[in-house]
């Protein structure tokens, strides 16, 4: 997708598709008010192309409610979508977002390939809503059919976002932004869609090495040889009950002239399917695994929008990859696993390997420098059961680095809930034989599977997302595609710039 920036009166634009969008002005309650479908335009022009259908009361400019005119009266193009953000006085960047998406998913399956977005006349800073426009419309773009044979490429070519003359400064820099920010999170999608036969932890890792030479960071790739070398005992344990050999990948950002302040740590839960290993997990759903690798490529396409938007901040990036996969070579339940750091992990179920290849992953961004740790990971169904597929979990041990992770949330618009750490969980994990075991029982399982992970990022300011329930997108939306949705990429992009 192409991205234009014009300052052309919305009237005059030619173009197959001229969006536009709404919202509802309506500020009274109760079973009497009515809709007030309004557009958020200044161009009378457009405003009485509108004017009949907007009165009818058949659109209500709710969220992502989309109509359609075909040649509008007054103006150049051929058609006006209308797209809906729900009440005016709740208008939010986040809603501008979703409705480009849409505006995008409405144009693609009609053949349209190329639309111009007028930014809304609202409350809201020009540089974010263009910033928002962009994401969400490359957002929208994406579609996971890559391996049907009969797969037309619907893609959008060119983007026209049209904005008042007096925002240019602010909007280029938004649309930039943007652009390096969509971009990313579909690279990272188009990383957690890959079936596990097409993408093994060395072709992950492949992946890596050539988006890293792309954007300019640095990249290391280990396998098996080194990892048993650093005796990530943990990592290997998982390891090695596959074929496929792991793989540790290490991305580097340094910032020129930047010698001082933190060294952030991002670590990713890369396992390229689960089987759940000798714990064998049911069949029923079982091709959904492939996406395990989510957190993982979530940090690396958080890495990719870091090294194009360079912030002043340094940043190194680790992911553990590997199969978790059942084999005369795996391991047991029962089996005593020595991580990184000399800590003994008695396994108690093989499923329960996320954790066990973080362990080691924390550890080794702390070996590399990192003074800051924030890890993402397909981790717990736990987390699924109490969140739902609505929110991700977020769980910290250091109150300023969630402050900041939660600021970070309001620009990306991705939702997540702090979930609790504590020692009563801690204690859930103790172990008999060694130092703690993998799994702490049914109860609590997203909280305790969290302070496992603190045992190795110990008190070092970490974050740990769990972002098993949002990962893929069960329901397609009007804005996105079902599949991989590239969850954490923005918060995680985010939070870094608000570590410069
Ligand atoms: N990858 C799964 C977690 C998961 C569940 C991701 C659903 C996406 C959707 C993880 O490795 C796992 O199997 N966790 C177990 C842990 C249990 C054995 C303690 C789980 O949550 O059931
Ligand atoms: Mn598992
Ligand atoms: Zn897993």
């Amino acid at each position: 997708m192409r991205t234009e920036l014009s300052f052309a009166l919305p009237a005059g634009i030619e173009t197959e598709l001229l969006v536009v969008l709404a919202a509802d002005a309506q500020t009274a309650k109760g079973p009497d008010a009515k809709p007030e479908p309004e557009l958020l335009v200044s161009d009378e022009a457009l405003k009485s192309a509108a004017a009949a259908v907007l009165a009818s009361g058949e659109f209500k400019a709710g969220a992502n409610e989309a109509l359609l005119l075909h040649v509008p009266a007054g103006a150049q193009a051929r058609r006006l979508l209308v797209v809906g953000v729900g009440k005016l006085a709740k208008i939010t960047v986040n809603g501008v977002r979703s409705a480009a998406g849409t505006a995008v998913r409405f144009a693609k399956p009609r053949g349209i390939r190329e639309l111009a977005f007028l930014l809304p006349v609202a409350e809201l800073p020009a540089g974010a809503v263009a910033r928002a426009a962009v994401e969400g419309a490359m957002v929208g773009d994406f579609d996971p059919d890559t391996y049907r044979s009969d797969r037309k490429d619907k893609s959008i070519e060119r983007l026209t976002v049209v904005a008042a003359a007096a925002d240019r400064a602010a909007v280029e820099a938004g649309i930039a932004e943007g652009v390096i920010v969509g971009e990313s999170q579909n690279f990272t999608r188009s990383l957690v869609n890959e079936p596990g036969n097409k993408l093994t932890p060395t072709i992950l890792a492949q992946r890596a090495a050539e988006m890293a030479q792309e954007v300019g960071l640095g990249w290391r790739i280990h396998s098996t040889e080194k990892i048993k070398e650093l005796k990530m005992g943990a990592f290997w344990s998982v390891a090695q009950g596959s074929e496929e050999p792991p793989a540790l990948i290490e991305l580097r950002y340094e910032p020129e002239g930047v010698t001082e302040g933190p060294v952030l740590g991002l670590v990713g839960k890369g396992i390229t399917f689960d089987s759940g290993g000798i714990s064998l997990k049911p069949g029923e759903n079982m091709e959904k695994m492939k996406y395990d690798m989510a957190g993982g490529a979530a940090m690396l396409g958080a890495m990719r929008a870091i090294a194009l938007l360079k912030p002043r901040v340094r940043v190194v990036c680790v992911v553990c990859a590997t199969e978790n996969m059942p084999d005369g070579k795996a391991q047991k339940p029962g089996d005593v696993q020595t991580a990184m750091n000399g800590k003994t992990i008695e396994i108690i179920n093989t499923d329960a390997e996320g954790r066990l290849v973080l362990a080691d992953g924390l550890l080794y961004a702390r070996q590399l420098g990192a003074t800051h740790l924030i890890d993402a990971a397909t981790l717990t169904g736990a987390c699924v059961v109490a969140l739902g597929m609505i929110n991700a979990g977020v769980f910290a041990n250091d109150d300023a680095a969630y402050a900041k992770f939660a600021a970070a949330l309001e620009a990306s618009g991705e939702k997540f809930w702090r979930l609790p750490l504590g020692d009563e969980y801690a204690e859930m994990i103790k172990s008999e034989i060694g130092d703690i075991k993998n799994t702490g029982g049914r109860w609590g399982g997203a909280s305790t599977a969290a302070e496992f992970l603190h045992v190795f990022a110990e008190e070092t300011p970490w974050l740990h997302l769990d972002i098993a329930g949002v990962a893929w997108v069960e329901t397609a939306q009007p804005y996105i595609a079902k599949g991989p949705s590239g969850v954490g990429v923005r918060s995680i992009v985010e939070w870094v710039r608000s570590n410069a």
